[in-house]
């Protein structure tokens, strides 16, 4: 979480790190800070969104044309969710020194930070702040007194290297110095941070979407390295001062992927772009032999071959996912699948070995608590497959093999296309298994993947009739409660809707297995409790489509408001459902890709119609790089 940026060059770095700003937003929002080296060191931070400090600054131009803020062309900038110290203008990054030489800013957690800032105090000097981040500003401004390096600028670099080696955790740093004008400093563990390569300047950024407007060309840093950025150099160390080398890579999305394109919120950007993610995921993926194929596998087929258990591991939409690739992983391969959240995973000493197969989902591939499980799992010599939608992430980088979901920058903190993709590679992960292990041939295969290559289509045919919902969403705008029932596949579609609309719309919700429900749940239900009811395929499994049927009727039993979300064609479920919607016909195990989205718009226009922010819901952001 946090998002920060960094900028050296020639133009003003003013708005340049605001822009940047603007776009990482969406990784927290309770202040935002910025600090410009211009012959002195000038800071400016408010708590709240990024607006409050955009006014703030906007006012102190206006009042001093010429203002050395608006002037200097080095600059940091910072957009925090808040771990250490509540969201205050106090605890709002950048943190400088107490001699006002440096200023740091940071996203992560620096866990021996309580010790370090005993030391400090010990020595003298008094905090101005809660936050973890302090201690660095002033260990870095000690650091410096006995730093090594030809130029003020190394002699920062190398203080940095001096600093990070004291701290535990993780962190990104960057840092400006009054005495090193035109120089940045990063440093990062566990952490993301990437530098863009421009003309003559040069950027830091928790991530691409930052700098995209300005360079296409990136440096993704390793793990505990320190970069120096001027106009014309990028100069990467490790935390020992040994020459280190980041890598470089080509941003291929479109600068307008960041941008509302017209639409209220990115959410429902991101909702529409469904069909394209979903296509340009299963884009290029057989060969001419109809063999799948991962994007970068460091496995061998053999590996794969030897494989008898598969562990997913993720949080939160991400793990839904995974609930969903359990069933055509286990009915593909005939693979054992447990799917297990991330954060529980390594704390219960699960069974593992060289033979295991974990896959790792993280829309973001920086989610620490899915690295933490990534990690655990290759320290038990299990092979690690990453499906990942942020190309050169850590996770992706820590794993054996990864496959990317194409679904471009998703901005909006409640995960929609990345979902939708993520079902996509999932199912390709599956299909991949069988047909290296001689479960399924490249036929049976190919014939998958058309059906696939039909799903764009399909979401496409649901967007289209989202009109209901939409009025539906604005009577359920003051319900106090919404239940979601599901069976197979349908289950974890229910959790997710659910969750979607607790993120979104602050409201109670619950997903069940709809076979659960006389198990207790259906004891909530009272006269009018809306209950959304994603109903199987009556083909196929035909058993299933008639138990969620039964369910329906025992909630209305009961009193409850029956949303349904049904096949169509399916008329079993019509005299029981106060709403139906319809999905086109799709094969069992692919239906969640169709059944999620009226959830989801259904989720983002209650939220609305409640007054929210649909983008950025309270308390949430978007990487969740802390345990
Ligand atoms: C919910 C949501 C989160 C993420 C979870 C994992 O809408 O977005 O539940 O799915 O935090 O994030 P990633 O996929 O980045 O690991």
């Amino acid at each position: 979480m946090c998002g920060i940026v960094g900028y050296a060059g020639a133009r003003p770095a003013l708005n340049i790190v605001l822009d940047g700003l603007r776009r990482l937003e969406y990784r927290g929002y309770d202040s935002a800070g910025v600090a410009i080296v211009n012959g002195e060191l000038l800071t400016a931070k408010r708590a709240g969104k990024l607006a409050n400090l955009e006014k703030a600054v906007t006012e102190l131009l206006a009042e001093e044309a010429g203002h050395a803020l608006g002037v200097g062309t080095t600059g940091i900038g910072h957009t925090r969710w808040a771990t250490h110290g509540g969201p205050t203008d106090r605890n709002a990054h950048p943190h400088r020194s107490l001699d006002g030489r440096v200023a740091v800013i940071h996203n992560g957690i620096i866990e021996n930070f309580a010790k370090l800032r005993a030391e400090l105090e010990s020595a003298g000097i008094e905090f101005a702040s809660d936050t973890d981040t302090e201690c660095a500003a002033h260990l870095l401004s000690i650091a410096l007194h006995d730093a090594e390096g030809d130029t003020p600028g190394e002699r920062l670099a190398d203080a940095m290297r001096a600093v990070c080696r004291r701290l535990e955790g993780a962190f990104t740093l960057l840092a400006v110095d009054v005495q090193a004008p035109g120089v940045v400093v990063g440093a990062r563990r566990n952490s993301p941070l990437v530098v863009g390569r421009g003309q003559g300047e040069n950027y830091l950024a928790s991530d691409v979407s930052a700098f995209i407007e300005h360079t296409r060309e990136a440096v993704e840093l390793g793990q505990d390295q320190v970069v120096l950025i001027s106009g014309d150099a990028i100069v990467i160390t490790d935390f020992l001062g040994n020459a280190a080398e980041g890598k470089t890579f080509h941003i291929d999305w479109d600068a307008s992927a960041a941008e509302k394109g017209g639409y209220d919120y990115f959410m429902l950007k991101e909702i529409a772009e469904q069909p394209h993610a979903v296509a340009e995921t299963l884009l290029g993926r057989l060969n001419e032999h109809g063999d799948l194929m991962l994007d970068e596998v460091r496995l061998t087929d053999q590996d794969l071959r030897d494989v008898d258990k598969v562990f997913i591991v993720a949080c939160g939409t991400a793990y839904h996912a995974g609930m969903v690739a359990k069933y055509a992983i286990e009915h593909w391969t005939r693979i054992p699948c447990e799917v297990e959240l991330a954060s529980e995973f390594r704390y219960r000493d699960p069974v593992l070995d060289r033979s295991t197969l974990v896959v790792a989902i993280s829309q973001s591939g920086e989610t620490m608590d899915t690295l933490m499980a990534l990690r655990h799992a290759k320290e038990q010599k299990a092979r690690v497959l990453a499906v990942c939608n942020t190309n050169g992430s850590t996770i992706p980088r820590e794993s054996d093999a990864v496959l990317y979901t194409h679904a471009g920058p998703e901005i909006a903190v409640a995960s929609t296309k990345a979902f939708l993709t993520q079902l996509v590679a999932c199912y390709l992960v599956g299909l991949h298994l069988a047909q290296v292990r001689g479960v399924k041939y490249a036929d049976e295969v190919a014939a998958v993947v058309a059906q696939l290559q039909e799903m764009p289509a399909k979401v496409e045919q649901v967007l289209s009739m989202m009109a209901p919902i939409r009025e539906l969403a604005r009577e359920l705008a003051e319900a106090k409660s919404v239940l979601f029932i599901g069976r197979h596949v349908s289950y974890p579609v229910a959790l997710e809707g659910a969750l979607k609309l607790k993120e979104l719309a602050y409201m109670h919700a619950e997903g069940f297995a709809a076979g659960e429900l006389k198990h207790g749940p259906i004891a909530l239900i009272d006269h009018g409790t809306p209950v959304v009811c994603v109903v199987p395929s009556p083909r196929g499994r035909g058993v299933l489509h008639d138990k969620v049927v039964s369910n329906i009727q025992e909630v209305r039993a009961r009193g409850a408001r029956t949303i349904v979300i049904a096949e169509e064609g399916d008329e079993a479920v019509r005299p029981y459902a106060d709403h139906l919607f319809r999905v086109p016909v799709t094969p069992t195990l692919l239906a969640p890709l169709v059944t999620t989205v009226p959830l989801q718009v259904l989720a983002c226009e209650i939220a609305a119609a409640r007054g929210h922010d649909v983008d950025q819901p309270r308390n949430l952001a978007k990487s969740v790089t802390v345990e």
